[in-house]
């Protein structure tokens, strides 16, 4: 049985040619007037990228390796979103970050070229995650089923028709990663890949360490790296939204952490979709430096 909130459409209202939820744009002018400060941390991605993972994983170096401090709260409290209206929370994202102390750590999914003016000013230190197209898309397409607060995806061929179109929340893939990477250059952008982290969280972590300017012990980060592994932190009701209301997100339909590889997409993707897919990926990202590992 669907639940109602599934019955109804989430409207989606456009900023400067990115798809974004009414709400988001209905609250842009607070949203682009977001005052950052220069001790802030912003973790930024495009949505299905690894980002709950990261955030964890920043949270525990802070927090020097400390899980119950790090259990002090859900994800999304610890780390506001600053663009969205936390479902469980009465107030949005940025409102929770202004009444947070300093040094606070906050996410957000904004392109580039959306991103507060003041972050920019202020100098603040981002670290941005980044994931392959195809596994990107096939998680973004399950959440989408499962999650009432997004769109309807519609059918797996009519979801990556729309996500190769950039016509889902928070835009077009390629431009997202692609703005990203072109700014990493010109501001402290700490620019991670989540096959990497896969690959070897030892490395990435350290990579963060050094960024954050911050020393951990050996043993840390070997504790770090266990409770922000998939299995561990699926187990975890503060990390992740596993534990958001069935109105939210119908964890019949798909869990939040739902496999956590590299290379799921080949479980979804048709031979046909996948040929398509990757001659349009050619066209979109041909002429940069940047480039993705599908499969580890
Ligand atoms: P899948 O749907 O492919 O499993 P985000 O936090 O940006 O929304 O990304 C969610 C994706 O990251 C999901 O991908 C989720 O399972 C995966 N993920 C979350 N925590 C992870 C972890 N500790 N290790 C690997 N993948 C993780």
């Amino acid at each position: 049985q669907v639940s109602k909130a599934f019955l109804q459409e989430v409207q989606v209202k456009e900023i400067n040619a990115v798809l974004l939820t009414k709400g988001m744009s209905d609250n842009w002018e607070s949203i682009w007037n977001f005052q950052a400060k220069p001790n802030d941390l912003l973790i930024a991605s495009y949505p299905k990228s690894g980002t709950t993972w990261t955030q964890e994983i920043v949270d525990m170096i802070q927090n020097d390796g400390d899980v119950r401090k790090c259990q002090r709260a859900y994800t999304y409290v610890r780390q506001p979103h600053l663009e969205w209206k936390p479902w469980l929370l009465s107030t949005p994202g940025l409102e929770e970050a202004e009444k947070m102390p300093s040094p606070r750590t906050m996410k957000t999914h904004l392109p580039v070229q959306l991103l507060p003016p003041s972050f920019w000013k202020e100098n603040t230190k981002i670290i941005y995650v980044a994931r392959n197209a195809k596994d990107v898309a096939v998680s973004y397409y399950h959440l989408s089923r499962a999650m009432s607060v997004l769109p309807r995806p519609g059918t797996l061929d009519e979801f990556i028709d729309k996500f190769m179109n950039g016509r889902v929340l928070w835009g077009s893939w390629y431009d997202h990663v692609k703005g990203w990477w072109n700014k990493k250059d010109k501001h402290p952008i700490l620019y991670l890949f989540y096959e990497d982290m896969k690959e070897n969280p030892k490395q990435e972590i350290q990579k963060i360490l050094k960024f954050l300017e911050k020393d951990l012990s050996e043993e840390i980060i070997n504790k770090i790296i266990y409770h922000t592994s998939f299995d561990i932190m699926k187990q975890n009701p503060m990390a992740g939204y596993d534990t958001i209301h069935i109105n939210i997100i119908d964890h019949s339909i798909s869990s939040f952490m739902r496999k956590g590889i590299t290379g799921d997409w080949k479980n979804h993707f048709t031979v046909s979709q996948s040929e398509k897919f990757d001659e349009h990926y050619k066209k979109k990202m041909a002429g940069t430096t940047l480039t993705f590992r599908s499969e580890i």
